[in-house]
């Protein structure tokens, strides 16, 4: 797996810095030589010692889900130091002032209307037992929370697995992924949820939570297809510049705006179907929607973009 390694390298780059000044630090602190000889000459000691070097070098490695987020920010702040977090929210219109201006004539009028009023209905029409959705989800804004981890199935959880989990324990069938129902139930939670800040959270209990969000954060940077581009390779390293014709936007936010109407498509979609066409782009192997891998990414990209507010169902080009 080839991995992205510039931006993890400068992802990396700060607790190496605190790698070496707590080395510094051990190496700074005075003994004298004698208890130093007593020590050294020791072999558990040394044992001990080498041991500990060994942990501390491979402390960056393991930069934790807090620090990852931390590295991601602060190289957009350093590219976009206009922007103030929530502005992410709003994608590439976030720094294409001309786009903008016509994405907020389009909102005027928004084409994910109809989406929103088919998804209400079928979030209160009866399931044959007599049941609704608000039997499995409080009817209160809830698409900032997903995906979350379940320990029970032991794997990400997101609002739309969740609403095939309601289904199937109601005795329905589950609803295809791509198919306008999801799509348009997406919709209908997503607005209810609109401004709240995305808190998405990984267990420290389970470590296959943590497993998961690593394997969402190797597929982000590894690169793949006949171009062998990652996912960074445009959205961090050239977030900002022009690729043909379109601005790339910074992944902070990447999945606050779903489902997205998109004018190229002419329908509202789901921001899998997204994730696809840029491997597509990339001539990669897209995968299905709500794949382990789509699942584990949104899970990594949800994190990172803690704090910023549910946008969706947004317009874009
Ligand atoms: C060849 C460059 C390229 C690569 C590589 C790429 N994308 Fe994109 N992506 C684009 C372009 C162009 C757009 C449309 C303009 C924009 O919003 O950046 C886009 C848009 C998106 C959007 C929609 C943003 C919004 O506000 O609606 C998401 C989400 C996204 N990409 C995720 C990814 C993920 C995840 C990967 C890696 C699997 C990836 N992209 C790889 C070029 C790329």
């Amino acid at each position: 797996m080839a991995l992205d390694n510039r931006f993890q390298a400068s992802m990396m780059h700060t607790d190496t810095t605190a790698l070496i000044h707590t080395i510094d630090f051990l190496l700074m602190i005075p003994y004298p030589k004698k208890s130093a000889k007593l020590i050294m000459g020791n072999p558990l000691w040394r044992r001990l010692s080498l041991i500990l070097i060994s942990f501390l070098i491979a402390l960056p490695l393991y930069a934790t889900p807090k620090q990852d987020q931390a590295a991601f920010r602060k190289h957009y702040q350093l590219v976009f130091p206009q922007l103030k977090l929530a502005d992410y929210a709003n994608g590439v219109y976030a720094i294409d002032e001309i786009a903008r201006q016509s994405w907020l004539a389009i909102e005027e009028f928004p084409p994910y209307e109809t989406a929103i009023e088919e998804g209400k209905k079928l979030f209160n029409t009866a399931f044959s037992n007599g049941k609704h959705y608000a039997h499995c989800f409080p009817n209160k804004g809830i698409a900032d929370e997903y995906p979350k981890w379940s320990k029970t199935q032991g794997e990400v959880i997101t609002l739309a697995i969740a609403i095939n989990n309601c289904r199937t324990s109601q005795h329905e069938p589950a609803l295809p992924y791509e198919k306008a129902d999801m799509v348009n139930l997406l919709a209908y939670l997503s607005h209810t949820s609109r401004g709240k800040p995305i808190h998405v959270t990984i267990p420290k209990n389970d470590p296959r939570a943590m497993s998961a969000y690593e394997q969402g954060k190797a597929f982000y940077y590894q690169r793949q297809g006949q171009l062998n581009f990652s996912c960074a390779t445009c959205h961090i390293q050239n977030a900002g510049k022009k690729l043909r014709s379109e601005i790339l936007s910074a992944s902070l936010g990447h999945t606050s705006n779903w489902p997205t109407y998109r004018l190229k498509w002419g329908e509202i979609g789901s921001l899998h179907r997204r994730f696809a066409e840029c491997l597509t782009q990339i001539k990669a192997e897209p995968l299905p929607e709500q794949s382990v891998e789509f699942r584990n990414l949104e899970y990594f990209l949800s994190y990172m973009g803690n704090g910023i507010p549910i946008s969706g169902p947004s317009t874009r080009k």
